[in-house]
């Protein structure tokens, strides 16, 4: 095999787990996703499920608890199924720099 096509494939390898590390960080929630691709999805369903009705919301103007009782509703609203609301659910409560404490 031809040596730079071997040593990119090593450079890919070797980048893949921490790209997952990174995404894992910063967050102490058991509903954290697990990998980068869960956040950019939950991004993705967000962005075409979540501003049909109302302007799309910073996930910081809510902290993780917020979401969870504003999604209850709102995955009525959007008519989204578990998968789709708990990938969401992923992408706003990692992102928010909100915190259940300061918002008492
Ligand atoms: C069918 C229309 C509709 C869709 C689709 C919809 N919403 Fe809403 N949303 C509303 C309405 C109406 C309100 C304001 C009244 C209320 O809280 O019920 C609202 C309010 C909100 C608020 C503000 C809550 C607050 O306490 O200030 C947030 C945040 C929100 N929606 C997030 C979402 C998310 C996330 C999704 C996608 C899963 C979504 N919405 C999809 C209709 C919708």
């Amino acid at each position: 095999m031809n040596r730079k096509i071997l040593s990119v494939l090593v450079l890919i390898l070797a980048a893949m787990p921490i790209a997952c590390a990174t995404a894992k960080n910063g967050s102490g929630l058991s509903s954290s996703p697990e990998h980068l691709s869960d956040l950019q999805l939950g991004k993705k369903y967000y962005t075409e499920n979540c501003q049909a009705c109302h302007r799309l919301h910073d996930p910081s103007e809510f902290s993780p608890s917020d979401w969870s009782r504003i999604m209850v509703k709102m995955q009525k609203k959007a008519q989204i199924d578990d998968a789709t609301k708990d990938l969401i659910m992923g992408y706003l409560t990692t992102t928010t720099t909100k915190t259940d404490a300061s918002n008492n």
